[in-house]
């Protein structure tokens, strides 16, 4: 979910809903406002689905206002619907909440209020706190700033919520914990935004305060903001100055935002190495790690933990680690991290991966990490994120704002940090050859040009996609540095064409998938020209005498796998740990054009999230 809110000398409406347009990637389920206007009167719209649908009906009604909060939803306690969707308002009509994040026990507060003689209009766990709050200012007589203090008190889970009160028309309180929030100071005096990131606000002010767990912000119009803590006690912050790059929130040219991010690819991966790969020195230099740090020459073991595309990310980067750090990297879910004991070894380096910083299970696994001594190292795209800031240690990936809910710019960029960091710890430990250790830099250096090459096949990309159009299912197989590949392109072509796919090793294939072969299964092969070329030419001959249909990402040039393949696409060659940031590229235009053949929502696939806050 997204939070938006505003609070000055300007009408609140136009940049809640720009806001909030912003923030669709973190769900579009439902969205909604609540506004005071100068007559003190509370006015709340919402609307099931995007942002669009809630302007449609708010336009007819009265939208003025100096102070506002809204949201977009992504349902987690109840389907998305009008009545589900925030904000909520208290029982006297007086306050109205959005939130971000899940109350754990909601279920005993509600039962709790409701022998107040509280009744509910939904089945949130968002309005009983709304409700709960309502309840302290009644039963204690509290300001609002002072009765979501008493509440939150009560109160389990994560959230960074918003409330306004229209018998104070001139403040919003904001309180956080373990779901982010990001706070603008604007350039008038007293005049205040916040959001789930910078981006609703990057137009007026680029002065931000991001609040910690457990902090209450009180944002009263014509004076500075206050922050206490759930003791209250007062909390003082530093107002830092972010650069947002604002280019990157349009599509340029564009049909949709997947397809600029991946045409993007080439200059996102040359800005990543940037100042890192020094090409005439034949070095890489990574300033914000000090790699002769005793944690990371002396590291036992990596553990990286991520979700979902980072995930991906993270497979190729234990095998770039370990070609040429020689140290063991496992690799995990956060999410199964986080709650199995895990054993964490003094020594251990723990590495998050995470385009948006924000993940929950990500962060909670790193914050577990933290807390065993292990030393944290983030690989994250969000500037200022949660996970930035949770980082003992860490790299930007550098690749701007990344909207297409599903990921790619991002994968290439975390891959390509990745590289970066295996190589230049092989080179301070000396387990890479240092022949191997500049081949590789100067290859890498030519890798955005070939990205280029590859995206110079598109039309072909897009002919060979029909295959794939009216599939129900299909198989990815790939091996070596181009396994994870396949999962990848499995995981694109079902977050946005709904298209059940499969990602596999390819030796694996004949312990349980090729059962599933027959003349409507398609097959793409990640069968590039490297060690395991030969093995992968025999899982492709496997998959022809059972009569599948093969699509094969190959190697330009090739013959082998062309001849037995329906239909192949080439990528230049390179070497072996750089081949997923060619070979991904047809898999993720592949996973595109499919869903634009089938008329789908490519930037905002049913039922997902770019930025999963709640776990
Ligand atoms: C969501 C997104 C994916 C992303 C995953 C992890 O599921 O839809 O594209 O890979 O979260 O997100 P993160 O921001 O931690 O990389």
């Amino acid at each position: 979910c997204g939070i938006v809110g505003y609070i000055g000398p300007r009408e609140a409406y136009p940049i809640l809903i720009a806001g909030l347009k912003r923030l669709e990637y973190r769900g579009y389920d439902s969205a909604g406002i609540a506004l005071i206007n100068d007559g003190g009167q509370l006015n709340v719209y919402k609307e099931k689905g995007k942002v669009s649908n809630l302007e449609a009906i708010a336009s007819q009604r009265d939208t003025t206002g100096k102070i506002g909060i809204a949201h977009t939803r992504w349902a987690t306690h109840g389907e998305p619907s009008a009545v589900n969707a925030h904000p909520h308002v208290s029982q006297s009509g007086r306050l109205a909440l959005v939130h971000n994040g899940i109350i754990e026990n909601y279920a005993s507060l509600k039962e709790f209020l409701k022998g107040k003689g509280f009744t509910f209009k939904s089945s949130t766990d968002t309005e009983v706190l709304v409700q709960l709050i309502e309840f302290m200012q009644q039963e204690y007589g509290k300001d609002l700033e002072g009765a979501v203090v008493l509440a939150l008190r009560r109160v389990v889970g994560a959230y960074a919520i918003a409330v306004i009160d229209k018998e104070f028309p001139d403040k919003i309180v904001v309180a956080k914990k373990s779901s982010p929030v990001a706070i603008g100071v604007g350039k008038d005096n007293g005049e205040f935004f916040f959001a789930s990131d910078a981006l609703p606000f990057a137009d007026y002010t680029n002065k931000l305060i991001y609040l910690n767990d457990n902090e209450v912000a009180l944002l009263k119009l014509g004076q500075d903001i206050e922050i206490r803590n759930l003791d209250n006690k007062e909390i003082t912050h530093d107002i830092k100055e972010v650069d947002i790059n604002l280019e990157s929130l349009e599509k340029g040219g564009f049909d949709h935002f997947m397809l600029k991010e991946i045409y993007d690819q080439p200059r996102c991966i040359s800005d990543c190495m940037r100042g890192r790969l020094l090409l005439k020195e034949k070095r890489i230099v990574l300033s914000t790690i000090n790699l002769h740090r005793n944690e990371l020459v002396n590291a036992g073991r990596f553990v990286i933990v991520a979700c979902g595309t980072s995930w991906h990310a993270g497979l190729i980067g234990k095998q770039l680690i370990e070609q040429w750090a020689k140290i063991p990297v496992e690799v995990e879910y956060a999410s199964e991290f986080r709650y199995r004991n895990p054993v964490i070894l003094p020594g251990d380096v723990v590495i998050a991966i995470s385009q948006s910083g924000e993940t929950a299970d990500t962060l909670a696994a790193f914050e577990l990490a933290k807390k065993s001594g292990a030393l944290c190292f983030g690989i994250v795209n969000a500037v200022g994120s949660s996970i930035a800031r949770a980082s003992d240690t860490g790299i930007y990936i550098h690749v701007g704002p990344e909207i297409g809910v599903a990921s790619t710019k991002a994968f290439t960029g975390q891959v390509t940090v990745l590289t970066l960091f295996a190589l230049a710890l092989g080179h301070e430990l000396g387990t890479i050859p240092q022949q191997e250790y500049e081949d590789t830099i100067e290859e890498l250096g030519r890798i955005p040009g070939k990205i280029k090459t590859v995206l110079e096949k598109d039309s072909k990309i897009k002919d060979i996609a029909r295959t794939l159009t009216y599939a129900e299912n299909a198989l990815y197989m790939g091996r070596g540095y181009n396994y994870p590949v396949a999962l990848e392109g499995a995981l694109k072509l079902k977050e946005i064409s709904y298209i059940h796919a499969e990602g596999y090793p390819a030796a694996e294939m004949k312990h349980g998938p090729i059962a599933l072969i027959d003349e409507d299964m398609p097959v793409v092969f990640v069968a590039t020209h490297h060690q395991l070329y030969k093995k992968i030419l025999s899982n492709i001959e496997e998959v022809k005498a059972r009569n599948g249909r093969i699509i094969a990402i190959v190697t330009e040039g090739d013959e082998a796998v062309s001849d037995i393949a329906e239909a192949t696409i080439e990528v230049p060659p390179t070497l072996a740990p750089l081949a997923p940031l060619l070979s991904v590229i047809p898999l993720q235009l592949t996973a595109y054009h499919v869903a634009v053949e089938k008329g789908l929502n490519v930037d905002q696939p049913r039922n997902l999230a770019k930025s999963v806050t709640v776990e």
